[in-house]
């Protein structure tokens, strides 16, 4: 049920394509969807090739990093995903998961003033919760690459399942879903346009909930312990073991838990 609060809140295309204004790319608004990253997917398979914003009121099952699910419940939060072909290589695209973490702290931060961390590699934390979780998916086309960027803001949910109650927040106010999808597309289309710019690390090592901190990783089955020591230019999280080795984390399937 949408409630009072939300009666200014309404997502639709003409809302979305209004806030979005002549940096508008192609727009999709729709009332439930299993996740708006595999609807993103379906609507490449089907040739579509240029940059197109998804968004939905509630997902039915919402997928995460290492194949977790995001809990998506109505009206709540903002769903989204940005489709977007790329004109450069991948491999190149792939250190722009960072930046779509600073893109949505700085629109989080511009429409209400809440200053949220970032836990490497892309969840964004306040008062030691979760409310933001980014799902990059890198795809190859025949003829072209693209990048499929899903973000899921807990706006004002609290209704938990008990097993992400510990762990999941919300920003614990309501901004209007079209101006904040606005605001990140407006964000993060500079860095989906020149990935080789590099000027989001900036803040994104000044808001990591992370460096300086004990650290757990686990990969490939192993949990190691240590201090997380620094990002590099690559976005990578720099760590030393309790036993004083150096290691670089990259992205991919990697856990992070601050212990
Ligand atoms: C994570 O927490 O590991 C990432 C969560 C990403 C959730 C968003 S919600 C919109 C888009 N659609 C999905 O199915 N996932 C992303």
């Amino acid at each position: 049920m949408i409630d009072e609060l939300y009666k200014d809140d309404r997502l639709t295309a003409e809302t979305l394509t209004a806030a979005l204004g002549e940096t508008a790319p192609m727009t999709m608004v729709l009332k439930t969807v299993d996740s708006t990253n595999n609807e993103a997917k379906r609507l490449l398979a089907a040739g579509r090739n240029v940059p197109t914003v998804i968004a939905a009121e509630r997902q039915t099952a919402g997928r995460g990093r290492l194949g977790r699910s995001f809990y998506s419940p109505e009206a709540t939060g903002a769903y989204f995903s940005i489709l977007y072909p790329l004109t450069t290589p991948v491999a190149g695209a792939v250190s722009v998961t960072g930046a779509c973490a600073v893109a949505v702290m700085r629109a989080i931060r511009h429409l209400t003033g809440i200053q949220t961390s970032v836990k490497w590699v892309n969840d964004l934390y306040l008062n030691g919760k979760k409310v933001c979780g980014i799902l990059a998916e890198a795809l190859t086309m025949k003829d072209h690459a693209c990048l499929i960027v899903g973000i899921g803001i807990n706006l004002s949910t609290v209704d938990f399942p008990t097993e992400l109650s510990a762990k999941a927040g919300s920003l614990g106010t309501h901004i209007r879903r079209a101006e904040l999808i606005a605001r990140v597309w407006r964000e993060l289309k500079p860095f989906l346009e020149a990935p080789d710019d590099r000027s989001w690390l900036n803040d994104y090592r000044a808001s990591s909930c992370v460096i300086g901190k004990p650290i757990e990783w686990t990969r490939g089955g192993e949990t190691i312990a240590g201090v997380a020591v620094g990002i590099n230019d690559d976005g990578e999280l720099e760590v030393e073991t309790d036993r004083g080795a150096r290691d670089v984390l990259r992205t991919g399937e990697i856990s992070v838990k601050v212990i």
